[in-house]
């Protein structure tokens, strides 16, 4: 098997159109609105399911270079709690393309030391789906290298709403006094318990809203836009986003 993720880990950013990223200030974090697929799709006069599948080939190579840049933690928005509003065909095709990337990849993701991971609720979606998600996580748990998460039947409203229910639980049980409660009891529910916020939120295709995507998480998560489809956004376009991050004054509400 390839080790291509880490191969050439060497090469630094210069090597990489000139775009020079400080290797010492990676964010930790990178979460990915994957947008436009349906629009890359309908100019090439597609049928909007090849839309779906070129934004596969760009998870595939995001994520190696994410990996090898040394990002920890990537969180890709795979399927909202909003998306079961399309038409069915569209729905269960990407649920096929889940399932198939999982089955092709994981073993070379497995052989990177990449850890799979889920956001969301999945009871709702097809057993065929939640069985291959089961094993992939179960396969990759003991991993210590990038944490690859994917946000499927995912909604921010719903997990705080899911977490503050957990709190009331444990209120009502006496396991949390009502005035101990802080930011920190609320992430302890959240699916994202124990992991760092991102630091980055990207969304290609133009679009600029959040879509309803870790709404607690993105508190102060730098955004970064741009006019090209998910299918076309590059390892270049990654890279783009973390030269700009490191440029930006980040203050947390502080002043320096
Ligand atoms: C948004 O583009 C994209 C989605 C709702 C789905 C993203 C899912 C994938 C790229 C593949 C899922 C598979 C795996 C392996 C996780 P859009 O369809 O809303 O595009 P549009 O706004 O141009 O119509």
């Amino acid at each position: 098997m390839l080790n291509f993720f880490k191969s050439d880990r060497k090469v630094n950013s210069h090597d990489n159109n000139r775009i020079e990223i400080d290797m010492n200030r990676i964010p930790e974090h990178i979460a990915i609105i994957m947008d436009g697929n349906g629009r890359w799709a309908k100019a090439k006069n597609l049928p909007r399911a090849m839309g779906h599948k070129a934004g596969v080939e760009t998870i595939r190579r995001v994520i190696k270079e994410g990996d090898k840049l040394g990002v920890k933690y990537m969180t890709f928005y795979a399927f909202s709690t909003e998306n079961w509003k399309r038409p069915k065909e569209e729905v269960s095709a990407l649920m096929k393309l889940l399932v198939q990337y999982l089955r092709q990849e994981i073993g070379e993701l497995d052989a990177n030391g990449v850890l799979i991971n889920v956001l969301g609720d999945l009871s709702r979606l097809p057993r065929e789906c939640i069985d291959e998600i089961k094993r992939a996580k179960e396969r990759t748990k003991n991993n210590t290298g990038i944490v690859m998460n994917f946000a499927l039947n995912y909604g921010g409203r719903d997990e705080i709403i899911r977490a503050t229910k957990e709190v009331a639980a444990a209120v009502e049980k006496g396991e949390i006094a009502i005035d101990d409660i802080d930011g920190r009891t609320i992430e302890k529910y959240l699916y994202t318990a124990n992991m760092p916020d991102p630091d980055i939120i990207i969304r290609p295709s133009g679009e600029q809203r959040l879509s309803n995507f870790l709404l607690w998480q993105c508190a102060y998560s730098e955004f970064w836009y741009s006019n090209i489809n998910w299918p076309d956004f590059t390892e270049k376009d990654l890279r783009m986003a973390i030269y700009d991050f490191q440029n930006r004054d980040r203050r947390f509400g502080g002043i320096k």
